[in-house]
C-alpha cells in the first residue's frame, strides 16, 4: 500500500455493528500499515460514512503481534456498545498497546481504559436485563405453537446472547424481535434477520397467550409487601422494561396495597404471644421498610411460567392464607418458601427456617445456610442451580427474652406440612432430592429412618422420587471440637458430591 499523506484517512467498513472478528482483522491491517488512530474512520456497512474516508483500509499484512488477553476480553464485549466511537476507542487502545504501552490495561486511571471498562460493563448489564426480562408470548402458527418476544436492548447484544436463549429453550420454537435485529430458533438452526416493530409481536393478553395470566399470578404471589423497597426495585427492574412485562400491570396495585398489608402483618405480630423483636426492629410501626437484604423477590425468572411455576405460586398463596396453620406459624414473621429453578437437578430439603431465614424470608441464609454454601461450593454444586427448601415452612421457636430459640418440629408439624412439601417436590421435579437431617428424611419418606445409618443411601419418597439421605449442616455446628467438625465437614462434602454425581 502506498504511504499515506499525514492527514489522509482510510475507511474501514465493518460488516456488522458488533463484529469483533472483522474489527480485529481490520485493526491488524491498520497497525501493520502504520495507520494512526486519527487516520482511521470506522463505518458499519449500511450506515453512512463520514467525511474523512479517502482510501480503503489495507488488508491485514505484516508481522503478527500479540496484545494482552485482558484487552481482547474487554474489547470483544465493549464492541457491542451502541456508542459510535467504540471502534475508534478500541483502535486507539490497540495502537498504544503495540507502541510501547504494553501494560496499558493496568493503568486504572487512564481515561481510555476507564471508558473501555464502562462500555463493557454497560453491555453486560444490558445482557443481564435481556436474560431476565424477555417474556415470550405463545402464538398458534399453522405448524404448531411459536413463542415470540419483543425486547429493546440498549446495545448490539442480540447475536451474542442468542446462545443463552438457545440453551434454555432448545425444545421450543421461538423468536426474539428487537428494533435492530431478530433472532429465531426453529428447532434446528439459529437465524438472524432484520429488526422489527413492537406491533409485530402479539400484545399482552392477546388471544391464546396463556403466559400472561401466569406471569401476573406468579408475580403477585412472590410480591412481599414487607420487603418492598421501591428504589431497589426500580434499579433491578427499570421502568423502561415494564411495558413489555405482563406482570408489571400488577405492580401499581401491589405497591398501593403494601402499606395496608404491612400494617396487618404488624397487627398480627403484636397480637401474637411474643412480639418478635427482630421484626419490630425492621418494621417500626407505620414505617414501610425492609430488612437490610437486597430485594430478591423481584422477578428475574427467565422461563415462561409453566404449570409447575403456577403450582408453586398456588402453594405460596395457600400457605399465606391457610386458616388451620399450627400455632407457631402465627408467631413467625412469614412462611419461608423454597427457592431455586423449577426443574433443578438437585433439590435440598432442610428442617425448618431458623431465626435469620424467618426474617429474610429465604431458606438457608443463617449459620447453617452459610455452612451449607461452603460445602456445596467444595462439592462443585452451584447453589443457584439447585432448589432449596424446608420440610416445615414456618420458624418454630421458644421466646426467651430477646432471643428466639429454635424448637424442633414434632411429628404432627411434619405431617401438617408434608402435603406442601410433596407438591413442591412434584412441581420442581428434581432428578434427586437430598434430605438434610432427620426431619427432612421423615417428611419425605413418611418413615422414621435413622439418619446416620441411612446417610449416603438413596431411599424412596412417598411420591416415588429418589432421596439421598445425609446429615443436616447444623449437626456439624454442634460437634464438640475442631477436629470432629473438620472431619464431619469433609464427610458432608463427600455426601454432597456423591449426590451430585447421582443426579
Ligand atoms: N435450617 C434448616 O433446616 N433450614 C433453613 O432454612 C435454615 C436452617
Amino acid at each position: 500500500m502506498p504511504a499515506l499523506a499525514p492527514r489522509q484517512g482510510v475507511a474501514v467498513t465493518l460488516p456488522g455493528p458488533a463484529d469483533f472478528t472483522a474489527w480485529r482483522q481490520a485493526a491488524r491491517g491498520l497497525v501493520a500499515a502504520d495507520i494512526r488512530p486519527e487516520q482511521a474512520e470506522w463505518v458499519v456497512a449500511g450506515e453512512l460514512p463520514g467525511l474523512l474516508a479517502e482510501a480503503p483500509a489495507p488488508p491485514p499484512s505484516g508481522a503478527p503481534f500479540s496484545v494482552p488477553r485482558a484487552f481482547l476480553d474487554q474489547a470483544e464485549i465493549a464492541i457491542r456498545h451502541s456508542d459510535p466511537e467504540r471502534f475508534a476507542l478500541l483502535y486507539g487502545l490497540l495502537w498504544r498497546l503495540v507502541h510501547g504501552e504494553r501494560h496499558l490495561m493496568q493503568a486504572a486511571t487512564d481515561p481510555a481504559v476507564i471508558r473501555l471498562g464502562a462500555l463493557a460493563k454497560a453491555v453486560r448489564r444490558d445482557a443481564h436485563k435481556m436474560h431476565a426480562f424477555v417474556r415470550f408470548r405463545e402464538v398458534q402458527a399453522e405448524d404448531g405453537p411459536r413463542h415470540i418476544a419483543w425486547f429493546e436492548p440498549d446495545h448490539h447484544i442480540e447475536e451474542a446472547e442468542a446462545d443463552f436463549f438457545l440453551r434454555r429453550f432448545a425444545a421450543l420454537r421461538w423468536s426474539i424481535v428487537t428494533p435492530r435485529r431478530s433472532v429465531s430458533w426453529d428447532g434446528t438452526a439459529l437465524q438472524f434477520g432484520p429488526g422489527g416493530r413492537r406491533a409485530d409481536v402479539p400484545p399482552d393478553g392477546a388471544p391464546g397467550d396463556r403466559y400472561e395470566p401466569l406471569w401476573r399470578a406468579y408475580y403477585a404471589s412472590i410480591f412481599n409487601p414487607a420487603r418492598l423497597k421501591p428504589g431497589a426495585m426500580r434499579a433491578e427492574m427499570p421502568r423502561k422494561y415494564w411495558r413489555n412485562l405482563p406482570e408489571a400491570a400488577e405492580i401499581p396495585r401491589l405497591m398501593a396495597e403494601a402499606p395496608r398489608r404491612v400494617a396487618e402483618m404488624m397487627e398480627r405480630a403484636a397480637a401474637a404471644p411474643n412480639p418478635r423483636p427482630q421484626l419490630a426492629r425492621y418494621l417500626a410501626p407505620g414505617q414501610l421498610s425492609a430488612p437490610p437484604h437486597v430485594v430478591r423477590d423481584m422477578p428475574t425468572p427467565i422461563d415462561p411460567p409453566t404449570d409447575s411455576t403456577l403450582a408453586l405460586a398456588a402453594l405460596r398463596e395457600e400457605l399465606l392464607s391457610r386458616p388451620d396453620l399450627p400455632d407457631f406459624a402465627a408467631r413467625a414473621t412469614q412462611p419461608v418458601f423454597g427457592e431455586g429453578p423449577v426443574g433443578a437437578r438437585l433439590m435440598f430439603v432442610g428442617e425448618q427456617p431458623g431465626d435469620e431465614e424467618d426474617i429474610a424470608g429465604r431458606p438457608f441464609v443463617g449459620p447453617a445456610g452459610r455452612l451449607l454454601d461452603r460445602a456445596l461450593a467444595q462439592a462443585g454444586v452451584d447453589r443457584r442451580e439447585a432448589y432449596l427448601t424446608n420440610a416445615v415452612k414456618h420458624f418454630k421457636y421458644t421466646p426467651t427474652g430477646k432471643r428466639r430459640i429454635h424448637q424442633s418440629p414434632d411429628a404432627g408439624d411434619i405431617t401438617y406440612y408434608r402435603p406442601f412439601l410433596a407438591r413442591e417436590v412434584a412441581a420442581v421435579a428434581p432428578r434427586l432430592v437430598v434430605s438434610l437431617g432427620a426431619s427432612a428424611l421423615t417428611a419425605l419418606t413418611g418413615k422414621k429412618l435413622p439418619v446416620l445409618k441411612t446417610r449416603g443411601q438413596v431411599v424412596t419418597a412417598l411420591g416415588g422420587q429418589p432421596v439421598f439421605a445425609t446429615i443436616h449442616p447444623s449437626y456439624l455446628l454442634r460437634l464438640p471440637d475442631q477436629q470432629a467438625q473438620a472431619d464431619g465437614f469433609a464427610a458432608f462434602v463427600a455426601d454432597l458430591r456423591a449426590a451430585s454425581e447421582q443426579a
